[in-house]
């Protein structure tokens, strides 16, 4: 009996101590204060879990249509996913560099991940990361799919293709 008070004790004493530290403003949310190991491991295998379980597998899309690149590549301009991750021939923009977790280099991601990842990914974005959901920025399946097909030909895709795909008529 004692031994149970004692645990409810320390509980209610943790709870106390959370909510002081996290209320109380002691908790810093700087980005430039760096996570501590821990926790940067934390959210690395949260955010590839829950990935993995809400996206599901890819079905039967077709993603070689270079008419679907092309849409994918001009999409990827106008979206302006180029300020934060960069493009073929085009650096992203400085203000990038100041995003904790920083943007990663889609060319490597794109090996790394299924189609329906990266398309679950873009059109619900990343809570607490910069990081948006295209689907409230107002973007359709079909755009997002042709993103899709556009990153998966990343590594492929040279600087003078991207400017002509994306070059205003
Ligand atoms: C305001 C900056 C910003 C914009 C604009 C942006 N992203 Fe991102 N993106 C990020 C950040 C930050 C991450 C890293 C999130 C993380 O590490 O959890 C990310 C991650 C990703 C990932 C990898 C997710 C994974 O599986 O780990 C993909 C794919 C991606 N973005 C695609 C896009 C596409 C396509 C667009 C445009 C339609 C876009 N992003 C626009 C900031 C941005």
């Amino acid at each position: 009996m004692r031994f149970l008070a004692t645990i409810g004790a320390l509980a209610i004493i943790t709870a106390f101590g959370a909510a002081i530290f996290f209320f109380g403003g002691f908790f810093n949310v700087a980005a430039t204060e760096p996570d501590p190991g821990l926790v940067n491991w934390a959210l690395v295998k949260i955010r590839t879990a829950s990935i993995e379980r809400h996206a599901g597998v890819t079905g039967a899309v077709t993603l070689d249509d270079p008419t679907i690149l092309q849409t994918g590549a001009r999409a990827f301009a106008a979206r302006g996913c180029v300020n934060c991750h960069g493009a073929p021939g085009m650096e992203w923009q400085k203000f990038s560099e100041g995003l904790r977790p920083d943007p990663p280099d889609l060319k490597e991601i794109g090996k790394e991940r299924e189609p329906a990842q990266l398309f679950w990914v873009i059109k619900n974005g990343i809570k607490m990361t910069g990081m948006p959901s295209f689907a409230l920025a107002g973007a359709e399946d079909k755009e997002i799919w042709a993103i899709v097909a556009f990153i998966k030909k990343l590594p492929n895709v040279s600087d003078s293709d991207f400017k002509a795909w994306t070059a205003k008529p």
